[in-house]
């Protein structure tokens, strides 16, 4: 399974980064199980705290579209090979992550390494735990 459509998609998204106060541009993409892409830049904002990530523009995207499972997660930024999404991003992307979801680890120019995103957000908060 090639992830260069997915890398391509967050690299595209990473130009409409919204990143004036950080200078820190970054693009994710998220693939759902029936194939479809979404992606999305940060988009920051003078009140530093309502600005927000790329990968959480992406998921909006994503569920505006209709919604899905993610299957595969990459995340680009040009000031940072293998960028890893924040902590809180990893619980948001987790919402929607399918059991085997990847995320791919990437620099500007394409996938680096890909990993388990169970490996990278293990026992997340959710209600199913309380069950
Ligand atoms: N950022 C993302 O968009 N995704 C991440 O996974 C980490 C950080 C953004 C937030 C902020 O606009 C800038 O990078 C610097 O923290």
């Amino acid at each position: 399974m090639s992830a260069d459509d997915l890398f391509a998609a967050a690299k595209a998204a990473m130009s409409h980064a919204h990143a004036p106060y950080s200078q820190f541009p970054v693009g994710a993409a998220v693939k759902t199980k029936a194939g479809a892409i979404h992606a999305g830049c940060n988009i920051e904002n003078a009140s530093y705290p309502e600005g927000w990530c790329a990968e959480t523009t992406a998921l909006g995207h994503m569920v505006m579209a209709g919604g899905g499972k993610v299957t595969e997660i990459a995340v680009v930024a040009e000031k940072m090979a293998k960028i890893m999404p924040c902590g809180g991003c990893r619980q948001r992307l987790a919402e929607f992550a399918a059991e085997d979801a990847v995320l791919h680890l990437c620099d500007t120019d394409g996938v680096l390494e890909t990993v388990p995103f169970s490996a990278v957000f293990p026992r997340g908060f959710s209600f199913e735990d309380g069950k």
